[in-house]
């Protein structure tokens, strides 16, 4: 592992109020918090600090917005138009954001600029779908014309995380607004600064007052306050198991709120003898180490067939203990420090459960660096199904590797764990990769490839990994309520 060189960079901080009615205000406490560039511990700015008034002030206008405002009144084509030039900006600010996003989150600036790309094509594509989202005339029996109609859900909570902040954003805000919603979003108080530019990019754009407003805080204070709302009429969250639970407790406990959640994930990356195999050996390395081991749908339990376990796994360390670690803002750097102190303990005390409990650690499992947060690759081999490391989601650049002997025991153990967000299947044997697309209880299976994603298709979680999807034209469904009208003739 290396340590990239450290240039220096100015980056434009943007907004840190809160964006309520297409205005920039103070939260009504006054409050303000510090977020830190995780690169070196510092502090970056202060942001004001939304809690429960602010939440109920975003609601208020949001509801206004929603029935009596502006935004019912537009056309679907105006909603899609308006996404489209929203998306026109955030391309032209492209460079200004992923410098932002870098700088809050850790992340490598490449992964921001393609991050960046799926922002822009999200928009977009909802953009297109604004005047496509249409009902049904059902032939009903008697003398009635009987049809449906697609509403909006109304006011819309959406809860997002830290480890992908702007394309988060993006997967929550443009089918909301596509099919006529308005939104409070509560950001990740680890990373509000991007989502704050763009929110300036939306009152840009021409976005009526009160359809998009931008909360940053925490999530106990500002987060629940949300859940519990008794005039929000859905809440879409995305981030731990832990937390979904708590959200949906809460949705049950206020109004009965729909609900979507994009939760944790312990996804089983399965590579067999016969794989291509400097092709599945990128494929593995990436699946874990991309944006820090900070995927919801990281690879993060690695099947190796026992027939190439040795040979994959030499490479594999390899691989790993090449990975340029350090400074994000580095065009050579692959991997930035995780997004903060709490991250950073949390990884590091799971690989101290793995060296308890008996797995190989073959390169890693240090810190790099004396400021940030930055951890080394961190390879463990002849990891057991029960150990911890292959148990718990890690959110950190820790790949556990794991043997198997044959593809019916192999889809046995990938199903046995409580998530079921994403699989992967490295074969050249079309009947065996079938066999895994068809066998394992995820939202996704990739086959021969990993984190392929596209505005078009649907992502989301079986089991504790989630209930919805995003994206796709099943995307939409989760922000509309079906309307059934009955007339007699
Ligand atoms: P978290 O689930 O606490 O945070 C995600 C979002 O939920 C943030 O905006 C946070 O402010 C909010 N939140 C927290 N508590 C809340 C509450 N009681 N009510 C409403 N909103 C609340 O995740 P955290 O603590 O940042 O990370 C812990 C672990 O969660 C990670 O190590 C990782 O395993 C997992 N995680 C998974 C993510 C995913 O993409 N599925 C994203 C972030 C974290
Ligand atoms: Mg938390």
């Amino acid at each position: 592992m290396v340590t990239a060189k450290e240039p220096k960079q100015q980056v434009k901080i943007g907004p840190t109020r809160l964006l309520i009615n297409n205005e920039w205000v103070e939260s009504v406490s006054g409050r303000r918090f510090e977020t830190i560039n995780p690169a070196t511990g510092e502090i970056i700015c202060e942001v004001a600090e939304a809690d429960a008034p602010d939440v109920d002030k975003a609601v208020q206008v949001a509801r206004a917005a929603f029935t009596s405002g502006e935004w019912s009144k537009i056309s679907a084509t105006k909603r899609g138009e308006l996404l489209y030039k929203l998306a026109d900006l955030i391309a032209q600010n492209i460079d200004e954001l992923a410098q932002l996003e870098t700088l809050d989150n850790g992340k490598p600036l490449q992964d921001s600029l393609s991050d960046l790309e799926l922002v822009i094509a999200t928009y977009r594509y909802y953009a297109g779908w604004a005047d496509k989202v249409q009902g049904k005339t059902i032939p009903i029996n008697g003398p009635y014309f009987c049809y449906t109609r697609h509403e909006p859900v109304g006011v819309v909570g959406q809860i997002i995380p830290w480890n992908f902040p702007l394309l988060m954003q993006a997967w929550k805000l443009a089918p909301a607004l596509a099919t006529g919603n308005t939104v409070v979003m509560k950001t990740a108080e680890q990373t509000p600064l991007s989502a704050l530019r763009v929110g300036e990019l939306i009152v840009e754009a021409g976005f009526p007052p009160g359809v998009v407003n931008i909360l940053s805080g925490y999530g106990p204070t500002a987060g629940a306050a949300i859940a519990r709302h008794m005039d929000i009429d859905k809440v879409a969250f995305t981030g731990s198991t832990e937390v979904g639970h708590l959200i949906m407790e809460a949705a049950a406990k206020s109004n009965l709120k729909r609900v979507t959640l994009e939760l944790g994930g312990k996804s089983p990356n399965i590579v067999f003898a016969d794989a291509d195999f400097d092709q599945a050996i990128a494929g593995a390395h990436d699946a874990i180490f991309f944006n820090q081991g900070q995927c919801c749908c990281a690879g993060s339990r690695l099947f190796v067939e026992e027939k190439c376990y040795d040979e994959f796994v030499a490479k594999t360390v390899e691989k790993a203990r090449n990975r340029i670690v350090g400074n994000p803002f580095d065009p050579d750097t692959e991997q930035g420090p995780q997004v903060d102190q709490e991250q950073f303990n949390r990884v590091m005390s799971y690989i101290e459960s793995g060296m308890r409990e008996g797995a190989q650690m073959l390169c890693g499992g240090n810190r790099v660096g004396e400021q940030g947060y930055f951890i080394a690759p961190t390879v463990f081999a002849d990891v057991r199904d029960e150990m911890k490391i292959a148990q718990e989601e890690i959110f950190g650049p820790v790949m556990s590797i794991i043997k198997f002997k044959d593809i019916e025991e192999v889809i046995q153990r990938a199903n046995a764990t409580m998530y079921g967000l994403a699989a992967a299947v490295w074969t050249q044997d079309i009947t065996k990769a079938q066999a895994i697309a068809n066998n394992v209880r995820a939202g996704t299976i990739w086959v021969n490839c990993y984190d392929v994603f596209d505005a078009a298709a649907p992502f989301g979680g079986f089991k504790q990994s989630g209930i919805g999807r995003e994206l796709g034209e099943y995307g939409l469904q989760q922000y509309t309520e079906i309307k059934t009208v009955t007339i007699k003739l």
